[in-house]
């Protein structure tokens, strides 16, 4: 596993992973559906964002940490579930879950991530959520859920942005079956799935219970009235339905029909420290991440997300100390302006070091090294 104790900048991940995977690993982790317009839109809606800054607030102590459902974390980061997850790593699931336990974050566990709850559970003892996948009926449904608890795991995340599977085609293109599509069940019962099936699974469930891929207010108020503990808002990174909004964009909307009532996590594009403190200020309270996780974990495994983890806390720190913020609860819409979007791509506009050449060879990292404090 390649060495990352020299990584100091995220856009170094890039190159290390993109030499560790194969072509259709790689294509299947970064690309998006159809025209991949939903993946640029995360991007260019974070780009719309600009700070406000506010100076000489004493910001000599910064506290990165807040609760997530009850969740105590150093920073408001989860993992977001990756499903396929060995075509990225061979051990699977059991590599992130580690690296969110000692970076002080949350681990969300795809049920179609290998090598399963149990072994992953064992893998770190700490609070983790697991997201699940419908893949049978009712008691299939419920005898999973029931497994993911014995488990010992503290929330249930059932994802609702995926009735059909969207038609990436980078992998079409390629032939590249992700390993947990091979042999999957029918998607009918994914397909099949309403809110009714939430308010069953809702009145056998104690702990707390999130959606995954809320896009709109109304489904927002929906799942409010349902009870649910947390809205994820998602479009799964751009990898379901093509020409959606982007997520910080419905952010606000949603943020607004919830008032309070929920927990809110939003995903989709978040690649720096400065996206994290966007979302925040929008009212999220946690950040989801999903391709800069993958990066990472291609990149170098576990030592890699947790470096990865060091580096956006870095990040974080430095611009909240730059906004005039201390704590998290301290940023709000006022720290927030509109701005116009560089025309960028979407990964260029996270990391443009990268199309100017830097970075392209593991051997450049020495030389790339931008002494971060440790
Ligand atoms: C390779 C890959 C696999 C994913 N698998 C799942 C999954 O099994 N379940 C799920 O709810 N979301 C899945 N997602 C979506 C992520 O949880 C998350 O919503 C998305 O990646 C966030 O956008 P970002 O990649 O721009 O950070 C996957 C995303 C990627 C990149």
């Amino acid at each position: 596993m390649t060495d990352v104790s020299q990584v100091d900048t995220l856009f170094q991940f890039l190159a290390l992973a993109k030499r560790n995977l194969s072509p259709g690993a790689w294509d299947y982790l970064m690309g998006g559906s159809e025209t991949e317009t939903t993946l640029n839109r995360n991007r260019r809606a974070l780009d719309s964002l600009a700070f406000r800054p506010r100076v000489l607030c004493d910001v000599e102590h910064i506290d990165t940490g807040t609760t997530l459902l009850g969740q105590k974390l150093k920073l408001p980061i989860v993992l977001a579930p990756i499903g396929s997850m060995q075509d990225i790593i061979a051990e699977g699931g059991v590599v992130p879950t580690r690296a969110a336990a000692r970076a002080g974050v949350i681990h969300m566990l795809s049920s179609v991530c290998a090598p399963g709850a149990e072994e992953v559970s064992r893998a770190a003892d700490y609070p983790k959520f697991f997201q699940l996948y419908v893949r049978g009926d009712n008691k299939w449904v419920d005898d999973t859920i029931a497994n993911a608890l014995a488990c010992g795991y503290r929330a249930i995340c059932l994802t609702v942005d995926r009735a059909y599977y969207g038609r990436r085609e980078r992998d079409i293109a390629k032939g590249h079956l992700p390993v947990s599509r091979k042999g999957a069940a029918s998607e009918s019962f994914q397909a099949a799935f309403t809110w009714r099936d939430v308010e069953r699974i809702r009145g056998n469930v104690e702990l707390p219970l999130v959606l995954k891929g809320i896009a709109t207010a109304e489904d927002a108020e929906f799942a409010v009235e349902k009870g649910i503990d947390g809205i994820y808002v998602s479009n799964h990174g751009g990898r379901q339905l093509d020409h959606s909004q982007g997520s910080i964009e419905v952010l606000p909307e949603i943020v607004s029909a919830v008032g309070g009532r929920a927990e809110i996590i939003v995903d989709g594009g978040i690649l720096r420290g400065t996206d994290v403190i966007k979302a925040l200020a929008l009212g999220a309270t946690a950040v989801g991440i999903g391709r800069l996780q993958g990066i990472a974990l291609g990149a170098g495994g576990e030592n890699a997300v947790v470096r990865m983890l060091e580096i956006l806390d870095n990040e974080i720190r430095r611009a909240m100390g730059l906004l005039g913020v201390t704590k998290i609860s301290d940023l709000d819409a006022s720290h927030l302006a509109r701005a116009e979007p560089l025309a960028r791509n979407w990964l260029d506009s996270a990391f443009p070091l990268v199309s100017e050449g830097y970075g392209a060879a593991a051997s450049e990292i020495d030389d790339l090294s931008l002494a971060l404090p440790r």
